[in-house]
């Protein structure tokens, strides 16, 4: 019969490969706590016009990468394609606002976008990232930015660079648009046919350009900074103070266009030399009106999220940081002693031991290949002497000795040895 396989731009993340996954969820566990961050789990599905009201209508994300169907009653469902809107939904539904001004939230989960798949682009990712909903002081901007570095570099990854920019207010941006499609109305004919329907829909995004000619025309375009207020001017340079104050390096980068139409002031995203084209490990910025215009209390915002497969690639030559668990590969050679060795493996397991136990009843030599291979310390061994005699066989695997303890004094044998 045909196999059935994966979907396109989905993977299966292997045994050999949840490690690293557990080692990054727990790192953002940590650094969020140690921040003063608490955690918040939202469903995978969610109304569609969240985010065509959240993200955005005419963003590639909401109007072609969006998982989106009709449901028996009628209604349309998304699958998330970024986790912002759906928290800011949550914040706003069950009043988070109402119980503390500030509210530091942080996620780690799945997100969906129906993108052409590449190294580092799926259609089914995980995203890390947090949401502070409630302070809108540039300390705020540069806490989050430094919390994501913190992650970024307790995970093991060295070449960390963060690029900032500030797509100012209201006002600067629309000031700034109207002057930016003044200048490019005379290359209409050279521009892309999407550059072109930007142009007309969401014409910053034309900056984002990777196409060589279109390059060259951005190089001599109206810059954001030119259009911003005297406060925008202020609010950016302090976030810029506070990251220097924090000793992160970073390039102001006046192209950095983010896809998403929610954001106000402040953008950034971190990259990493290690990665392909899609470079960008986490982006993020300041959103002041999403929390109003999904009809919560105006509440000013900042936050960002990381593609977890990206830094997985990212950090790739890491030093492992999961300390050793001590362990200890049980064989059993008598079917008799079968529940013996599972209770003594229950026992050390309490006391801090992984205990892998042989359930496949093969022969000594297979067994004792596999303890082997299982990368254990010990082997503890049951087999007829060692019943008759209510003893365990213990072989240390690092120098070949052995020996035999009593079954009684097996826990106090392994607590006493140090790791
Ligand atoms: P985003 O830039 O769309 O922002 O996504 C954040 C990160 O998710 C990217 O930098 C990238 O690492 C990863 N990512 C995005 N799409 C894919 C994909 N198809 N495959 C693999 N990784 C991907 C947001 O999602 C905003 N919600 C961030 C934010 C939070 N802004 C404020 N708060």
């Amino acid at each position: 019969m045909a196999q059935v396989k994966s979907i396109k731009g989905t993977h299966d993340i292997l045994p050999n490969q949840t490690k690293d996954w557990q080692e990054l969820e727990m790192q953002v566990h940590k650094t969020s706590n140690l921040y003063g961050y608490s955690e918040i789990r939202t469903p995978i599905i969610e109304t569609a016009s969240l985010f065509n009201r959240g993200v955005g209508e005419e963003t590639d994300i909401v109007s072609k990468e969006m998982y989106s169907w009709e449901d028996k009653d009628k209604s349309i469902i998304s699958l998330r394609p970024e986790l912002t809107a759906p928290v800011v939904r949550s914040y706003i539904q069950h009043n988070l606002g109402g119980q503390s001004p500030l509210q530091r939230l942080y996620y780690i989960g799945p997100s969906f976008r129906r993108e052409r798949p590449q190294k580092g682009r799926q259609r089914q990712f995980h995203q890390f990232g947090v949401e502070a909903i409630g302070s809108a002081n540039p300390e705020q901007d540069a806490e989050v930015i430094s919390l994501g570095w913190d992650i970024l570099k307790s995970f093991g990854i060295k070449s960390l660079k963060l690029k900032l920019s500030s797509i100012g207010s209201k006002s600067c941006r629309e000031n700034f648009k109207s002057e930016l499609v003044k200048y490019l109305n005379p290359f209409i004919p050279k521009l892309s046919e999407v550059s072109q329907r930007r142009l007309e829909k969401n014409p910053l995004r034309i900056l984002d350009t990777k196409n060589k000619d279109e390059i060259e025309i951005v190089k001599s375009a109206p810059k954001i900074e030119q259009f911003y207020t005297k406060d925008d001017q202020n609010y950016f340079f302090s976030v810029q103070k506070f990251l220097n104050d924090l000793e992160i390096p970073f390039k102001i980068d006046p192209l950095l266009v983010r896809g998403l139409d929610y954001y106000t002031q402040t953008t950034f995203e971190i990259c990493s030399e290690n990665l392909g084209a899609q470079d960008a490990l986490l982006g993020g910025g300041r959103y002041n009106g999403l929390v109003g215009s999904l009809g919560g209390k105006d509440a000013p915002a900042v936050g960002f999220a990381a593609g977890m497969e990206r830094v997985i690639i990212a950090a790739k030559n890491r030093k492992k940081i999961s300390p050793k668990i001590p362990t200890i590969y049980a064989i059993c050679t008598n079917d008799e002693a079968m529940g013996i060795l599972q209770n003594s493996a229950k026992q050390l397991r309490s006391i801090g031991y992984k205990v892998i136990c042989e359930t496949l009843r093969r022969s000594m030599r297979s067994q004792m290949r596999d303890a082997n291979k299982s990368n254990a310390d010990y082997v503890m061994i049951i087999g007829d002497d060692e019943f008759n005699s209510r003893t365990i066989q213990l072989k240390d695997l690092k120098n070949g000795e052995q020996e035999k303890v009593d079954l009684e004094k097996i826990i106090s044998y392994f607590k006493s040895l140090t790791f």
